[in-house]
């Protein structure tokens, strides 16, 4: 099945790339989503999956005027552009949504949770979410915390413990970690009902089934995150030094309004960000624990 990846050079786009390396892959130089005409003049002449790794994710720069119309643009009104050449093409559209569509008062999310956002970049993802639902044949997958390759937290803090830096985390966000082969493996299983799949280095395929006509896992939203326990981003930070064997450093609490404190421009974010993993592995997927993953993620990233 021909497969096109968009956002290509983003964490997701890039684990993405791995597991489906004949897949067509774009990014914004090759394809802007939020130009409606290019979307409509791609050539999308056999792809038959189109999996939407593209997004505005600078959370704080999207409560800025410039930042508002970006988020806007690239997450809801692309993700129409999308949708339309999606059931024009019978494609089955893959997009990838947030808990930040919520206001995290829940501790854990269900799919069916009311969208409440209360960031800009939350409202624009929600407004995508809106958008892929009308689509005739999509996954969502709603996530959390994503660690891939590139800038993100988890990198941060190994970064610290390089420098020999003791940070002050903030203690009362609550969530779990989800690493790009949490997400590859979830898309993969919804699209072909199997978890077992290429593995990047000898480059073997295994369990690799075409669709057919009958209905693998059925359209819709699913949550996806790493399974395990949820903790705290201190919590996170001081699991990361642990692995590295940095007893020596130490990470103290603090409150996320402690932290930005004084500080404009910053996104409300939402306290709970757990999100409940039974609906998809009601469908037969084993969710990998982050903790087994963030230690893989550390040794193979420290310096
Ligand atoms: N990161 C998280 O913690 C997190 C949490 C929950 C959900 N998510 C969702 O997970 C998905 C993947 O996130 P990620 O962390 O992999 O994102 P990412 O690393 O920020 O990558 C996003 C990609 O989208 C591309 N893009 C932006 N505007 C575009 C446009 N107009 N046309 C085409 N491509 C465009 C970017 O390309 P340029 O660099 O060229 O602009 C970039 O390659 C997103 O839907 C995000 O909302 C992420």
């Amino acid at each position: 099945m021909k497969i096109a990846i968009i956002g290509s050079r983003g964490q997701l786009g890039l684990a993405l790339q791995k597991q489906y390396p004949d897949a067509v892959a774009v990014d914004s130089d090759e394809l802007d989503i939020t130009n409606k005409e290019s979307v409509e003049s791609f050539d999308w002449s056999n792809i038959e999956i189109l999996i939407n790794a593209a997004a505005y994710t600078n959370v704080d720069g999207a409560e800025t005027t410039e930042g508002r119309q970006s988020a806007w643009a690239v997450n809801a009104d692309a993700v129409a552009n999308l949708v339309a050449v999606a059931a024009q093409h019978d494609m089955t559209l893959v997009h990838v949504s947030t808990d930040y569509v919520f206001d995290g008062t829940e501790e854990m999310h269900t799919e069916d949770e009311t969208f409440a956002p209360l960031s800009v970049y939350g409202a624009s993802k929600a407004a995508g979410d809106i958008a892929v639902s009308l689509a005739p044949k999509f996954y969502i997958l709603r996530t959390s915390w994503v660690i891939g390759e590139g800038k993100n937290f988890v990198q941060t803090m190994i970064g610290l413990a390089e420098k020999g830096i003791s940070p002050t985390v903030v203690h009362d966000q609550i969530g779990r970690l989800t690493f790009t082969s949490e997400l590859v493996r979830a898309i993969h299983h919804l699209l072909f009902g199997k978890s077992e799949i290429r593995n990047p280095k000898s480059g073997t395929t295994s369990n690799l089934e075409p669709r057919n006509s009958k209905l693998v896992v059925p359209y819709g939203t699913y949550n996806v995150s790493n399974d395990g326990d949820s903790v705290s981003w201190a919590d996170i930070t001081r699991q990361i030094f642990k692995i590295l064997g940095r007893d020596d450093l130490s990470v103290s609490n603090t409150t996320t309004a402690e932290y930005f404190a004084g500080k404009t421009g910053i996104a409300p974010r939402p306290l709970q960000s757990t999100l409940s993993l039974n609906k998809i592995q009601s469908t037969g997927f084993n969710s990998n624990d982050w903790l087994n993953e963030l230690s893989k993620y550390v040794k193979n990233n420290k310096k």
